[in-house]
């Protein structure tokens, strides 16, 4: 493997890893505050971002070694409102900078594999920052979010709120290949 692609892969592999935490964090301290379905949102985001991180992992395949990560992104724990904030920032880095910058990468040096890893992780995202968008202006409404269900593609980690489609608009896997996940009551 292309040395800069496998240094990009260990890195998103890293941020993927770190926003996985993260969410799940952020999720425990949303129902904290009363918002239970942003927790269930927060939780299944952090669902898609295992499945990103564990894509970038298998694209490693057999580099074995130590990695140093520098990954740059949100910390700490404020309240819920400020919290979706930090996600939708971390999101919107990721689809306008370091995922297009890999990207493009990966193309010149025709890393198929990892160009397929990448591209996944870039339109999921997108769906996760539009989710946590419409999440952050109904609690800066006072309100919960509106869904209590949420369903995550286990290959591409697309996420979304309505009834699945019959294959991923992302990786055209069959409708079968989701996890749902509901609020718990
Ligand atoms: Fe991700
Ligand atoms: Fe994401
Ligand atoms: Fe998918």
């Amino acid at each position: 493997m292309n040395a800069i692609t496998e240094t990009n892969l260990k890195s998103a592999f890293g941020g993927e890893s770190m926003a996985h935490m993260r969410y799940i964090q952020w999720g425990n301290a949303a129902k904290k505050e009363g918002f239970p379905n942003v927790s269930n949102l927060f939780k299944a985001i952090a669902y898609a971002e295992q499945v990103h991180a564990s894509n970038h992992f298998s694209e490693l395949k057999n580099q074995v070694g130590e990695a140093a990560v520098t990954a740059g992104a949100g910390f700490g724990l404020t309240t819920t409102s400020e919290n979706l904030q930090g996600a939708i920032e971390g999101e919107d880095y990721e689809v306008e900078q370091m995922y297009p910058a890999f990207m493009a990468v990966a193309e010149l040096q025709g890393e198929k594999g990892s160009m397929r890893s990448f591209k996944y992780a870039i339109e999921a995202e997108k769906t996760h920052s539009a989710l946590f968008t419409v999440a952050k202006q109904a609690v800066d409404n006072g309100q919960d979010f509106t869904y209590d269900t949420v369903h995550v593609c286990d290959v591409c980690g697309y996420t979304l709120t309505d009834d699945v489609p019959d294959n991923c608009p992302i990786c055209r896997v069959k409708k079968e290949m989701f996890t749902v996940f509901n609020t718990e009551k």
